[in-house]
């Protein structure tokens, strides 16, 4: 037996007691004659002491450890003398009696503590070091917290834990497929699921009624800090639900896991907001509402009047900014510079202040006192306030003025990662258009059903851009943290659909036949969501790149450098699979 005990165990009451560690050094002290070994393990750190006048060659055995070195340590244990308050072995000490290295280690090439001197890279490259760390450890505490308790309430309410596969054909959700080419059936290729979706579907026609999964998906996109190329959902789905069954029963799950993870209580429903609105008042389909600046639009206060960049604009909108009215030429200069950056694009922001001397813009020449009054009332302004003022075509100028927003909201503090704003933005659009193709796009995925009352328009063809669609994102803090929607679950309306995204009939059946066919056997009405497990683990961890929450993560260009994948096969390999790189 390696141990009797864990490094985190060990308290007064076991004064006296003979016990066995087993752990890595973080970290020894010399001092005279005495030689304090602080033991680490998954649970905590417990301090082994030796001393030269009691045993010289045991002590020598000690000074002799490396950090990192694998350690058996067998002793007594002892209130200690100097008690460290920080730790909950603090108050005792192993006096040592035998030691036994298990394992030496070469010196590593960060400090395994809190603070960490690695970079990034490093700590990836070497990620089994990183993870050894406490605060990173326990972000994997809390997502395998998250996952029980997921699993309870899901499980508590009926559903089904189902596994679907890996190796299936393409689930479109809007990215590029991972492809794995098939030994047996040269010159096809398997696709790994961007999601489960299609056989969440066929489960409901199999009538498990309410499934479930934690489930990898795979889809090849660019990376940021909330996107890996795999990452881990909760899938699920019912049959004879409406979009009132599904909000209510995954607020639940929700409101669940706040309360039993965070301690945190949320009796009153979570507020919900439609697309439209959300895109009109906060610039964004997943606003974040810890903060206020809602857009105010000022077109009837501010177009001609001489002023010809609001006179040509599509909309002027503002936002109040509280209580920056104060702010320097040289802060108010940098947000400029900010939403003319390219990635945001705008020309530029009108400022109106409001100071002990009233208020003061930056277009006085344009508008009178009592102007700048109205545009103040409108937009809730007060004493010690800055309005930002943005203007153009109105989707990109809100699109802009929501990253303004975000920004401000940055800058003022007002984006606490322990204060948690939970909605539900409904009533999605079933279809968007490219611009420059002039082609439709499920804005969900194809599987998405329309609003009953628009649902003749997809047979029609007509006026598509109007067509609702009863989805439905979960947004919290401004993550998306899930989506989901009712589907179509018959094979007219999947037909229509397909048609309307340009698939051809041949290529429908082709690709989703599996799927219409089963349509044809009795597919109960159904719909579902889908979370990303990742975005909610590092939600309730505080931090916003979920990177920090999967154990073996891959980098911004989607290799993992501790294994070096992607990585090239051999010849014979490619020949089996009939394929043939190139350079
Ligand atoms: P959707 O594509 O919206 O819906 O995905 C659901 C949720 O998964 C998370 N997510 C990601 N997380 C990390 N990295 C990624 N690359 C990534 N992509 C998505 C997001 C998102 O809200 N089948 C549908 C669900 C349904 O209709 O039931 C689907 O996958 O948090």
């Amino acid at each position: 037996m390696y141990r009797t005990h864990t490094c985190g165990e060990l308290r007064l009451a076991d004064a006296g007691k003979t016990v066995t560690l087993a752990g890595w050094v973080q970290r020894s002290r010399a001092m005279g004659g005495l030689t304090f070994v602080d033991l680490r393990d998954r649970y905590g750190i417990t301090q082994l002491s030796f001393n030269a006048e009691r045993d010289k060659a045991l002590c020598d055995q000690a000074n002799a450890l490396g950090r990192e070195y694998v350690v058996e340590a067998t002793g007594t244990v002892k209130e200690r003398e100097s008690k460290n308050k920080n730790i909950p072995t603090g108050e005792v000490e192993l006096i040592i009696t035998a030691l036994k290295v298990l394992n030496s280690a070469k010196t590593p090439p960060f400090t395994i503590e809190e603070e960490t001197d690695g970079g990034d890279d490093l700590r990836m490259k070497y990620r089994y070091l990183d993870l050894r760390r406490a605060n990173v450890r326990k972000n994997f505490e809390l997502r395998h917290r998250m996952a029980i308790e997921t699993r309870n309430y899901l499980s508590a309410q009926h559903f089904l834990e189902v596994e679907t596969p890996v190796l299936i054909k393409s689930t479109p959700e809007g990215a590029r497929d991972f492809v794995v080419p098939s030994r047996m059936n040269n010159g096809e290729f398997y696709a790994l699921p961007q999601s489960p979706q299609t056989f969440k579907q066929l489960l409901m026609v199999a009538g498990f009624d309410r499934y479930f999964q934690i489930v990898k998906c795979f889809r090849d996109e660019d990376l940021r800090a909330d996107r890996q190329p795999e990452f881990t959902q909760i899938d699920c789905e019912m049959a004879f639900v409406e979009q009132e069954d599904i909000l209510r029963m995954f607020e639940g799950l929700a409101k669940h896991l706040f309360q039993s993870v965070l301690g945190k209580e949320f009796t009153a429903p979570f507020p919900r907001m439609t697309f439209v609105e959300a895109m009109r008042n906060y610039g964004c389909d997943k606003p974040d509402l810890r903060f206020g600046m809602r857009f105010q639009e000022l077109n009837d206060l501010a177009k001609d009047r001489g002023f010809k960049v609001f006179d040509e604009a599509e909309l002027v909108v503002g936002i109040n900014a509280e209580g920056c009215a104060n702010w320097s030429r040289k802060q108010t200069d940098a947000l400029i510079d900010f939403v003319k950056r390219p990635q945001i694009g705008a020309t530029g922001i009108v400022f109106v202040k409001w100071t002990e001397e009233g208020l003061k813009s930056t277009v006085d020449k344009f508008y009178s006192p009592e102007q700048l009054q109205q545009w103040a009332e409108r937009c809730g302004m007060k004493q010690g306030d800055l309005l930002c003022i943005m203007a153009g075509k109105a989707d990109r100028t809100r699109k802009q003025l929501n990253e303004l927003r975000l920004h401000l909201g940055d800058l003022c503090n007002l984006r606490d990662p322990w204060t948690f704003t939970p909605l539900w933005v409904v009533d999605f659009p079933l279809l968007e258009q490219d611009e420059e193709s002039g082609r439709w796009h499920a804005m969900h995925h194809p599987f998405t059903a329309p609003k009953p009352e628009d649902a003749q328009k997809l047979f029609d063809q007509k006026d598509l851009g109007s067509v609702r669609a009863n989805a439905y994102d979960l947004v919290i803090n401004g993550t998306e943290i899930g989506g989901g929607s009712i589907r179509i679950h018959e094979r007219a309306m999947q037909e229509a659909m397909f048609r309307v995204l340009g698939f051809s009939d041949e290529d429908a059946r082709y690709k989703f036949g599996f799927l219409m066919d089963a349509f044809e056997f009795g597919a109960p009405p159904h719909g579902g969501a889908a979370f990303g497990f990742d975005r909610w683990v590092s939600l309730f961890g505080g931090r916003s790149d979920i990177r920090e929450f999967i154990a073996f993560p891959k980098n911004n260009a989607g290799r993992d450098t501790m294994i070096d994948a992607p990585s090239r096969i051999d010849a014979e390999q490619l020949k089996e699979l009939g394929l043939a790189t190139k350079g």
